[in-house]
């Protein structure tokens, strides 16, 4: 008997559809990069153009990729070719689409890696191997973590086997399942280290630095930083948001969940900076240690503080439930896509999926310890696979997907599609998706090949 295709089957309600799509924003993105970014940024000028590019960049897109997904009802690829096809357009759309079912795959491959992090430092937390360390001494240690191969490769296993259990489950029972968890759990935590952070002094400084803008700061570096940022935090650009569009009923208003997901996904990212700072204020550490923030900086706040490492464990299980809720998302466009267009079973193409991603992951693995030197253009494979995803593929899909949803497709189906909302949402989503949203991403796009310098 044939399979009833993946895509029509649908959230069970709006709330899920809403969980999900803010499980896969909420990510590595909000609470590992936002905050080293912020800090390596200056604070309040960051997040102020942050903000102002998720609200006139990112939802007009995140609308775009939904409506997309849910008028088609298919894998990114097809939903992109049946539309163009239904409205005349040309057939090259559809690479769009599969350009992103491959990038999908891409960052899978190193987000699963460094989520593995994640869990190691969930156990060095809670068995006091932070307790009264010093900066060097975290240095040392992270260094020496992430220096052994097989012990990272074990990880990334681990982490890879739980996602893909997770998928295999499919839409209902395994994606839905899980965000129902996951995300409160998330919230709950959350709000715990920022009280703990609150009464541990700090918070005021650390309210300051997030939100006192200092436009002296305030460079055209700076704002395509943010706008990057809002990008890949908010999981466009690659057909994860237009593939849960996919499985959202009709009854559901689009505009007005899509400003929801944005702001939970914004809320987060500033929550997690809330709860961060004040860690590294309190203890007289600089803001801008970079990517290092999460993994050098935290354990030494931290280790000073009375029940840190339990704190510290709550932390990077929070780090662990965010990531897995994103990586599901990452993968789902190649799953519907196998199941769908090569009819393969679910459990078939999750083997395929997975087979690609851990091989690829090993690439990653070896990029911090036997294959640090640099390989293609200066870059390991780790920062290579990180370029090529974050920095094209991500803003060059998002800028498809405007032009295709503001442009190629008829006034009348948008309308179609976004007649939940008010009017005056659909009239300011088209004014941003046809004109605002492509002229930004283009700066970016420019930026990110070099062009802008
Ligand atoms: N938004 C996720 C994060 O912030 C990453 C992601 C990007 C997920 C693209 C899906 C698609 O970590």
């Amino acid at each position: 008997m044939q399979q009833p295709p993946v895509a029509h089957v649908e959230w069970s309600s709006r709330l899920a559809f809403i969980l999900a799509a803010s499980g896969s924003a909420v990510g590595l993105g909000n609470i590992w990069k936002f905050p080293y970014m912020a800090g390596e940024n200056g604070g309040g000028a960051f997040v102020l153009v942050y903000l102002l590019c998720v609200l006139a960049v990112g939802v007009p897109i995140m609308i775009a990729e939904i409506l997309i997904g849910r008028r088609a009802r298919l894998n990114p690829m097809d939903a992109m070719g049946t539309l163009a096809a239904q409205h005349g357009r040309s057939g090259v759309w559809r690479w769009v689409g599969l350009a992103g079912v491959i990038a999908g795959v891409l960052i899978m491959s190193y987000y699963s890696v460094i989520t593995g992090w994640t869990v190691a430092y969930i156990g060095k937390s809670v068995s006091g191997a932070f307790n009264g360390i010093s900066g060097p001494q975290a240095q040392a240690v992270f260094e020496d973590f992430i220096s052994d191969p097989l012990d990272l490769l074990l990880w990334h296993t681990l982490v890879l086997a739980v996602v893909l259990g997770i998928a295999a489950r499919g839409v209902a029972g395994g994606i839905e399942r899980a965000v129902q968890w996951l995300m409160p759990g998330l919230l709950v935590l959350l709000v715990a280290l920022v009280c703990y952070g609150a009464a541990t002094g700090g918070m005021g400084a650390a309210a300051r630095f997030l939100f006192t803008p200092d436009f002296a700061a305030l460079d055209g570096q700076t704002v395509l930083a943010a706008m990057g940022q809002a990008f890949f935090s908010l999981s466009l650009g690659m057909g994860a948001i237009m593939m849960y569009g996919s499985y959202l009923p009709r009854q559901a208003p689009i505009g007005r969940s899509a400003l929801i997901i944005a702001a939970l996904d914004s809320g987060v990212a500033i929550v997690a900076g809330l709860a961060i700072f004040p860690i590294v204020f309190g203890n007289g550490m600089a803001p801008g240690e970079g990517p290092g923030l999460v993994f050098v900086t935290l354990p030494v706040g931290f280790g000073q503080l009375p029940a840190g490492g339990l704190f510290a464990g709550l932390f990077f299980l929070l780090l662990l439930f965010a990531a897995l809720t994103s990586a599901v998302s990452l993968i789902e466009p190649g799953l519907a896509y196998l199941t769908e267009r090569t009819g393969r079973s679910r459990g078939q193409a999750v083997a395929i999926m997975g087979s690609a991603i851990w091989l690829l992951g090993i690439g990653t693995v070896l990029s911090f310890n036997v294959w640090s030197t640099p390989w293609l253009a200066g870059r390991t494979f780790f920062d290579a696979v990180d370029y090529l995803t974050s920095n094209l593929m991500l803003p060059l899909g998002g800028l498809a997907v405007a032009l295709f949803a503001g442009w190629a497709l008829p006034r009348l189906a948008t309308d179609d599609e976004l007649q939940l909302d008010t009017p005056r949402l659909r009239r300011y989503w088209r004014l941003l998706c046809r004109w605002v949203a492509p002229a930004a991403v283009v700066l970016v796009f420019l930026h990110a090949i070099g062009l802008l310098g």
